[in-house]
């Protein structure tokens, strides 16, 4: 019998509550999630904020780049009107706000989500900023930019690093041998899994975390790879799917 992957809260509980937002970080929780997976960019006074999109449109009441935006100013906007008035007074929560709400022991996959072609400096700001909290978290920090991973480990060669992967993969163990780092885990688009696919990046010492993935038929696929983690959007329900009690 496999074991059972870790269930993480993808943008947090992002079905019942506004993703990325505390709301939908402490539900996750609540849901009895391992964990939750966050997306960071970087904004201009050099704060570390917890949002998806690259604009502000989707999920805030401003507009315009995320990028172009001091921190007082995203925590001027509503990050949850849009998704119901009942959570209005959310807002652009900061990395520190969120990994202070966590419980300690939860896993958090740090999604760095452009590197410095963007974000001059977001994989050390990560990195550091990841330091203070590693005695009281599980920290993984993932980027489909590989090269921005090198910069965290320079700064923090104790953080786990995750692949990102969104199209099919090419001998992907050769080419983490080839990296300047080592990786920890593979996250990979759920529907790029194969049983061959799981069993040589475990061959290999690779933990394979599966994203986003909140249908049943999903699930029992996956687990029955035993892969490592399932990102979802529904935490409690995928928690039940997986087998968990
Ligand atoms: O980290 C896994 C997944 O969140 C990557 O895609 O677009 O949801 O950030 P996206
Ligand atoms: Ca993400």
């Amino acid at each position: 019998m496999k074991g059972k992957p870790l269930i993480l809260g993808h943008r947090g509980a992002s079905h019942d509550a506004p993703e990325n937002t505390c709301a939908a970080f402490s539900m996750a929780m609540e849901q009895q999630a391992d964990g939750v997976e966050l997306d960071v960019q970087l904004t201009t006074d050099g704060r570390l904020c917890v949002i998806h999109d690259h604009t502000l449109e989707r999920t805030t009441s401003g507009f315009g780049p995320v990028g172009e935006k001091t921190m007082a100013e995203l925590s001027a906007l509503s990050a949850g009107a849009w998704f119901s008035p009942e959570f209005s007074e959310q807002k652009v929560p900061e990395l520190a706000d969120v990994l202070a709400l966590l419980p300690e022991g939860a896993t958090v996959n740090v999604e760095i989500k452009n590197g410095p072609a963007w974000y001059e400096g977001i994989g050390t700001a990560v990195a550091e900023q990841l330091c203070m909290w590693k005695n009281k978290l599980s920290l993984i920090v993932s980027s489909f930019d590989h090269q921005v991973l090198e910069e965290v480990h320079r700064r923090e060669p104790a953080l786990y690093l995750g692949l990102l992967y969104e199209a099919r993969l090419y001998d992907p163990v050769a080419y983490v041998r080839s990296l300047p780092y080592p990786v920890y885990s593979l996250h990979l688009w759920h529907g790029l899994i194969t049983a061959e696919i799981a069993r040589q990046a475990h061959a290999a010492g690779l933990r394979v975390f599966a994203y986003t993935v909140d249908e049943p038929e999903e699930v029992a696929r996956l687990t029955a790879f035993g892969i490592d983690a399932i990102m979802t959007n529904k935490p409690r329900e995928v928690r039940q799917m997986s087998g968990h009690r």
